[in-house]
């Protein structure tokens, strides 16, 4: 939810504020004067501005950073040492640097600034703010995988005027430091991967007093060093200019993708200029960008700074670990033009240029080999995707809003009666009493625990939005508490900040600050928030954070935070440290109560996976926004942060039916599921579609609740190893040139289920590229495609999903359809199997309570099938604990109750029965098999009636 027209009962108030009006009216298309362009942000032109000069200058530039070779050590993994930046014959900028080999593969490179660390500087207005670099964002972000590498090395090889370490798997990878100028070469296996300061892009503005009048002295442009205005707002910038940059070259690389959240195409564009090219760098700081234009490198509401580069046979990738605006240029260049890459693979280099307004140069480096290997080592760093309660991946039922408790309950009973299946309905801003969190309209939502009650008896949930904005209102005790403790975010000048949001004049929960968790867990309680019921859980939205009268819509950078930090340092990782308070409340709720939380979150940064789901924030129902949700979901995925969606149907204007049943259709393949729509837009529930759209979309949102078991097998995985829930084409094929650009059609975990929404108006086929030789079969009438490298036309009329299952495959589902996912917890399973050219088959199926944390002490089922000769049996891949058998108990009658095998071997067609035998002993018992004959490019399939074997069972049917 965001901007546009105000409700009426504070259009009033608001239009006193003639800044605000001009931002309200109502429009579609993105307010681009609220946001910079490179050249109104004065880090990002100087830092351009000096690659530029760089480049012109060719071969005789030369980067004034050299690394002292008198200062460097190794030990325990680390080399340190101490990077000089030479400003004059004179004048000398000692930064100390640290290069980290860890024992996951990747290395770590820091360099702060000493002056600054030793708080050897003055700070301008008389500002308390924090002398140092910014150095607490791995606080928030990183949660693990930093153990040194305890066989990494110097490598006795190096030749004068560089030091080189072998690290790494088996010592495979090399760093190899250049002393001067400073350079660092990644290489694995004897290739060069990753270059650092190749190009001598390497900036980091030192500290450096301001000298009245020096200005046009030098002749140094110092027009953005010491303020800087925009939209009407000063930045005040106590401590001058403090940028940092470096360019990140890939030799040998076609692809980057990654750098999320943008709405762009998944592979990531050139940046300065040129046909197709974008001229703005991708820019990383975090908005409130309502109403955002497609293809395009603007900021939206999240960041994650780690970006995997992609050739045939390799992935490689860098993490920039920096909580401050940040922009990044991408520009390719021949190999032939530039002889010192020697890559077979491709013939083109990737040069990246990253910088960030303030903080340190915090950058990892991982060397793959293979994508898979990308998503473990990072996930190690900032953590994986939480596994989620199971009600949060089946559907939900969002809008702006549903006015009354009545009206929930309404909405609730239309369900039901068109036996259109949901788990959770949301409800946005209007619930509140005036605006104010933690409070009830005490007119529209007199009884929130009979709506809640309600609710619960279909076993479903409540989603209510609670923002970091506080109304600032005396007789609010909320407003109150968060004063009377001090914990608010301050102003430039030490006071506490006042800005402009939702309910008017509003201060902002500073949760940086460690006070402010007890105090936000205490506000969610449910004796402090009267009404909340256990199925209820929470939306964090504007947390950006969002602010009306603030500069880009957000907070002047030089507020300022707990520990004297400036809002300019931290702005990137502020949106996760609402979520993480958040989640931690929600965990505190009541004592006892010890369930998974359920939060969605708008902002985001690395590490959110571990909190929340997002969703891609205010989109427009056109069909331009829908095709842009596939990439920008499959984005995030490959960034770490799987558990993602856009509002389906377009958050703003009126969808077509044709369009909003499309929406659906693509919609079941986010992993996170929600129609939404704006305040001013007409009532879109599915079942108020006229036919045959509301049997369209019904059957849409059946075949995910269908396919249930699969995808929360899916979201296991990305718990455990980072591996994305719905995936793209050169993530399932890294070898497979043809499929690196493609973002438009997507796999379901390891399922082998490859979907090709059709996100164009009327149109009715849709072509589906295949990488492979095996046989993929439609997913529903099993018609036949083949051939390895092309794209195939598939039917899409539209009441078809184009849905192909790729040979080689078990996925598990269960077929009988109720009014939400838990009714579903005792349902038996049906299995789909298609098998591959040497006619076997495997698939997974992870189970457990779908609510409690009794999976981390063995409360689940984890099993995997394999077909092979002529024998289906089911494996236990868990791990043993000391809730096993406790959850197995729960699930001693649920069984297998079907078996389709699409393409079996013809001589089935004599076949009529199967053996089936559990836990080793003949269960009595065969089962019936019937064989179907299918003409005419459709694969013949026989089917398993009832073999009835437990689903937590060791079983085997012999065919
Ligand atoms: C370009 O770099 C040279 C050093 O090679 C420096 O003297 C000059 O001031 C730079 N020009 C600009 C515009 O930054
Ligand atoms: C929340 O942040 C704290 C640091 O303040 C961190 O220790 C903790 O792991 C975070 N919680 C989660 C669930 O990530
Ligand atoms: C099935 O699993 C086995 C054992 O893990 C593996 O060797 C085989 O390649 C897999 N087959 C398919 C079709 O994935």
């Amino acid at each position: 939810m965001a901007r546009s027209r105000p409700a009426s009962r504070w259009t009033l108030l608001l239009s006193l504020v003639v800044l605000i009006a001009c931002i309200v009216v109502p429009g579609l298309a993105v307010k681009h004067e609220n946001f910079k362009t490179c050249d109104q942000s004065g880090f990002c032109k100087r830092n351009r501005a000096y690659a530029d000069n760089a480049s012109a200058q060719g071969s005789s530039w030369s980067s004034p950073y050299e690394l002292d070779p008198a200062t460097i050590h190794f030990k325990d993994g680390q080399l340190t040492g101490v990077l000089v930046k030479t400003i004059s014959d004179t004048e000398k900028v000692y930064l100390p640097l640290t290069l980290s080999f860890l024992e996951s593969g990747a290395a770590r490179l820091l360099v702060d600034e000493e002056r600054r660390l030793k708080g050897d500087i003055e700070i301008r207005h008389g500002s308390k703010v924090n002398k140092k670099r910014y150095d607490e964002a791995e606080k928030w972000v990183i949660v693990g995988g930093l153990d040194a590498s305890k066989s990494a090395a110097l490598d006795g090889q190096s030749e004068t005027g560089s030091t080189k370490v072998l690290y790494g798997p088996e010592d495979k990878f090399e760093a190899i430091i250049r002393h001067s100028p400073f350079e660092v070469e990644f290489q694995r296996d004897g290739q060069t991967h990753v270059q650092l300061n190749h190009q001598g892009f390497l900036n980091m503005e030192h500290w450096r007093p301001k000298v009245e009048g020096k200005d046009e002295e030098s002749g140094e442009d110092e027009s953005t060093w010491w303020e800087e205005s925009f939209g009407g707002n000063t930045d005040s910038k106590p401590r001058g200019p403090e940028s940092v940059g470096l360019d990140i070259s890939f030799p040998g690389y076609n692809h980057v993708f990654g750098i999320p959240e943008h709405a762009d195409s998944l592979s990531l564009k050139e940046t300065r200029g040129g046909s197709g090219n974008h001229e703005n760098p991708y820019r990383m700081y975090n908005s409130d960008v309502f109403e955002y234009e497609l293809d395009s490198p603007m900021t939206l509401y999240g960041s994650i700074p780690f970006m995997q580069a992609h050739r045939k046979g390799s992935s490689v990738g860098v993490f920039w670990l920096n909580a401050a605006e940040t922009w990044v240029d991408i520009v390719k260049k021949s190999a032939a033009s530039n002889p010192l890459s020697m890559s077979a693979a491709s013939k083109t280099n990737t040069h990246t240029h990253w910088f960030s307004e303030a903080g340190r140069i915090d950058l990892f480096i991982f060397l793959g080999p293979t994508p898979q290997a990308l998503s473990k080592t990072y996930g190690e760093l900032t953590g994986y995707t939480q596994l989620p309660q199971h009600f949060a991946i089946a559907y939900h039922q969002c809008r702006w809003n549903y006015v009354t408790d009545e009206d929930v309950k309404e909405v609730d009973a239309k369900f039901d009666k068109y036996q259109i299946p949901y788990d959770v309905i949301w409800l946005d801003l209007e619930y509140t009493d005036d605006r104010k969190y933690f409070t009830w309209d005490p007119l529209t939502f007199p009884d929130p625990k009979g709506m809640q009650e309600k609710l619960d008896a279909s076993e479903r949930k409540l989603v209510v939005l609670i923002d970091p904005h506080i109304k600032n209102k005396d007789d609010y005790y909320v407003s109150k508490e968060l004063n009377s403790k001090g914990l608010a975010v301050q102003n430039k000048d030490g006071e506490v900040y006042d800005g402009w949001c939702w309910p008017g004049s509003s201060n902002w929960i500073d949760c940086f600050n460690p006070a402010a968790f007890p105090w936000w867990s205490s506000l969610h309680k449910y004796d402090k928030f009267k009404g909340s019921m256990s199925n209820l859980f929470i939306w964090n939205d504007m947390n950006e954070p969002s602010v009306f009268n603030g500069p880009e819509t957000t907070m002047p950078k030089d507020n300022i935070h707990y520990g004297n930090w400036e809002h300019r340092d931290v702005h990137n990782v502020n949106g996760l440290t609402l979520v993480n308070a958040t989640y931690q409340a929600m965990l505190e709720r009541k004592k006892g109560e010890i369930r998974r939380p359920f939060i969605l979150t708008r902002s985001y940064y690395s590490g959110a996976q571990r909190l929340a789901a997002m969703w891609t924030g205010d989109n427009q129902a056109t069909w331009g926004h829908l095709a842009a949700s596939l990439p920008m979901v499959l984005n995030n995925g490959i960034a770490g942060f799987p558990f993602a969606g856009a509002d389906v149907g377009g958050f703003f204007n009126n969808p077509e039916k044709e369009l909003l049943s499309r929406w659906y259709q693509a919609g079941i393949w986010y992993p996170f599921f929600r129609a939404h729509a704006h305040i001013d837009t007409r009532r879109r529930e599915p079942y108020l579609i006229s036919e045959p759209y509301r049997t369209i979309i019904s059957q849409a949102i059946r075949l995910r609740y269908q396919l249930l078991p699969a995808w929360y097998t899916a979201f296991h995985e990305a718990s455990v190893n980072g591996t994305p829930i719905v995936r793209p084409q050169y993530y399932v094929f890294p070898d497979d040139e043809e499929g690196f650009a493609i973002d438009d059609q997507l796999y379901l975990g390891d399922t082998g289920l490859l979907a090709k929404p059709v996100v164009q108006e009327n149109t009715f086929t849709t072509d589906i590229y295949i990488a492979d030789d095996e046989k993929y079969y439609d997913y529903f009438d099993f018609t036949v495609y083949q051939g390895a490298g092309k794209r195939h036309t598939v039917p899409a009329p539209e009441d078809k999903i184009p849905l192909l299952i790729q040979g080689g495959h078990i996925v598990p589902r269960r077929d009988r359809p109720r009014r939400s996912s838990a009714l579903m917890r005792w349902d038996p399973y049906t299995f789909v199997i298609t098998l591959d050219k040497n006619g076997e088959a495997n698939g997974t199926l992870y189970v457990d309570d779908g609510e409690t944390f009794d999976y981390e002490r063995g409360g689940y089922i984890h099993r995997r099938f394999q077909y092979r000769e002529s024998v289906l049996s089911s494996e236990d891949i868990s791990t043993k604990g000391a809730k096993t058998a406790e959850y197995l108990k729960t699930m001693a009658g649920v069984t297998v109750e079907r078996v389709i095998i699409i393409d079996p071997p013809a001589s089935w067609k004599d076949k009529n029965s199967v053996t089936v035998i559990e836990d080793g002993a003949k269960a009595g018992s065969t089962a019936s098999l019937e064989y179907f004959e299918q003409k005419g490019g459709k694969a013949s399939y026989a089917v398993v009636k009832s073999p009835n074997v437990g689903i937590g069972k060791n079983w085997r049917i012999e065919f």
